[in-house]
């Protein structure tokens, strides 16, 4: 299987998933990049069976109207009764690196409204330790050189995602060299840095279900 294959298969696992629970006034939490993509155009099917979604990002919300899936604002909605996003790294506990795409924010808004994270992903995602991948954070522009200054302190290499913006009108730097042994620990760490929007850990909330994509099909992890 390609790894476009791995991540639909992940999505359909994620559909089979949340499919029972699909009421008339169900308002379901979608997150942002190729998998959720992938998620988003299998939901287009079912688009009869429940209210709408509310997205984690522009993107995923002009994709969900474009398969006439309605678009609430959260603020309208309240908590919703899943999130279903993809990840750039999920270690054993279900926490994560996410932001790759530079939704991080809203990401973990939605997540954090949601009574169940559901992490879809391929298994090149899964990790012994967080920190291969380059942790996004998210800053306000006037702060990113001070942030970098603070990220270095703690032993990252800080690098600015030129040319990005992000829907919250921020600026991403990712951090390069930077293993992480404690996330929630790390977390709490980063998001206190005065200009800190928010870091692409996601350790607090991290995903209740794992589907898992491989050669070998689909695992349900929690
Ligand atoms: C976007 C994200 C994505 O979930 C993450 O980057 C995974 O993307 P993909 O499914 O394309 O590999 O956090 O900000």
């Amino acid at each position: 299987m390609t790894q476009d294959e791995l991540k639909d298969a992940v999505a359909a696992a994620a559909i089979d998933e949340v499919r029972p629970y699909l009421y008339r006034d169900t308002v379901l939490g979608i997150g942002t990049g190729s998998t959720a993509n992938c998620f988003i155009d299998r939901l287009a099917e079912l688009r009869d069976s429940f209210k709408g979604a509310v997205a984690s990002s522009e993107a995923s919300a002009e994709r969900l109207r474009r398969h006439d899936i309605a678009v609430f604002e959260l603020n309208e909605v309240g908590s919703v009764p899943f999130y279903i996003d993809g990840a750039d790294e999920v270690n054993a506990h279900l926490h994560m690196i996410k932001g790759g795409g530079a939704a991080l924010t809203r990401e973990k808004i939605v997540a954090a409204c949601s009574e169940l994270f559901i992490c879809i992903a391929d298994a090149s995602k899964r990790v012994a330790r967080l920190g291969a991948f380059p942790l996004p954070v998210e800053v306000i522009p006037m702060a990113r050189s001070y942030v970098a200054r603070e990220l270095v302190k703690l032993g990252a290499d800080p690098v600015y995602r030129q040319g990005v913006v992000t829907d919250n009108g921020n600026q991403i730097i990712d951090c390069f060299d930077f293993m992480i042994d404690d996330p929630v620990a790390m977390e709490a760490r980063l998001n206190a840095i005065v200009g800190v929007v928010t870091n692409g850990l996601f350790a607090a909330r991290g995903a209740d279900v794992l589907f898992l994509g491989d050669t070998s099909g689909v695992e349900r992890l929690t």
